[in-house]
């Protein structure tokens, strides 16, 4: 498996990181600044000897290095300050993830993409719309971190590992997220056997406020490491065949009462990529949320392409 990632920043080197030494794929990272991907390249490869792998990583400023991936990460462009909402990165994100999309089509136009840059639904609409590639080979990641925070804030609470939550958090990345606490359970015992509402409904609060409380305490940049560590666990389900379900942001063609969105729900990820999108039951009040979400997408959008003209 070969992996190219896209922006050498904090997210993409640190998933270049995880990628190599959880020797799940030979990594490219290119970034637009000369000698950034180069150096954290060659940095990264000096540690291959003591992290223990012979995955080999390289970077560079040209994309003629993706050729031949199977997977593109797509990490460009800037990041959160305190007080800026993701939709606020719009006017500049969307025109770099539109110029890397239109670079990869050149040289791996059979890639499967993971967009990580925000805002995450709406940067991966435009990628899917440059790239004209069929939905099952683009997916935006957003749910796999939003729930690996849910879970961990649970864990705490409850008092267990974090690995032991059962748990799935939908909807857009951003206030719009939809976490689930009814399908929410602890090694099988559902949470609001364990929890009072009032303790569940401030978890699912800082859940949603996940990535601004990061923010507010880095000052100059957004989260990092689970951010990375959520994108290697969707590659892995792929590199692997896993046919796990992990909450993607997928374009949907009718599920969930939803068309021409992009929005996460649970998806089957395994070598193929997005192989299914489950449809689960969702109360009204879910429906309604997850409805909102696209609401919201759908407008982001709209106020791009009257931007982009
Ligand atoms: P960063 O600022 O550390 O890195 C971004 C990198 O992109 C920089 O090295 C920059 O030189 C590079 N870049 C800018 N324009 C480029 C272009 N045209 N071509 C190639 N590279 C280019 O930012 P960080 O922390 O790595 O975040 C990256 C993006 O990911 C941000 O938009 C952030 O909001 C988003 N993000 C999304 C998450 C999610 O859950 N979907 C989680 C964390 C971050
Ligand atoms: C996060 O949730 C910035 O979207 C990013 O941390």
């Amino acid at each position: 498996m070969k992996v190219t990632v896209v922006g050498a920043g904090n997210v993409g080197a640190t998933c270049a990181q995880r990628l190599v030494e959880g020797n799940l794929a030979d990594v490219y990272l290119v970034d637009v600044v000369e000698g950034l991907a180069q150096g954290k390249a060659l940095d990264l490869a000096q540690a291959a000897p003591l992290a223990r792998h012979a995955r080999t990583i390289e970077g560079g400023v040209s994309y003629e290095g993706a050729q031949g991936s199977d997977v593109v990460v797509i990490t460009a462009g800037v990041a959160r300050k305190p007080g800026m909402s993701r939709d606020d990165l719009l006017k500049i994100n969307g025109g770099i993830v539109t110029e890397v999309c239109e670079n990869l089509k050149a040289v791996a136009p059979e890639a499967m993409v993971i967009m990580v840059s925000n805002p995450l639904d709406v940067t991966t609409h435009l990628a899917a719309q440059v790239l004209q590639a069929p939905r099952e080979r683009v997916m935006g990641m957003a749910g796999a971190l939003d729930t690996a925070r849910y879970q961990t804030f649970i864990a705490w609470e409850v008092g267990c590992a974090p690995y032991e939550i059962e748990a799935m958090v939908l909807g857009g990345h951003g206030d719009s997220m939809v976490p689930l606490p009814r399908l929410t359970a602890v090694n099988g015992v559902p949470l609001n056997e364990l929890l009072p509402p009032e303790r569940i409904e401030a978890i699912v609060e800082r859940t949603r406020q996940g990535g601004a409380e990061i923010v507010g305490y880095l000052k100059t940049g957004s989260a990092f490491y689970a951010p990375a560590a959520a994108v290697a666990d969707m590659v892995a389900a792929i590199a692997c065949d896993q046919h796990r379900i992990i909450p993607c942001s997928v374009r949907l063609e009718g599920e969930y009462g939803l068309r021409d969105v992009f929005l996460g729900v649970p998806c089957r990820l395994g070598s193929g990529g997005v192989e299914e999108i489950v449809e689960i039951y969702l109360t009204e009040e879910e429906s309604a949320a997850v409805h909102a979400a696209a609401e919201h997408v759908a407008r982001t959008v709209a106020e791009w392409e009257k931007l982009a003209g």
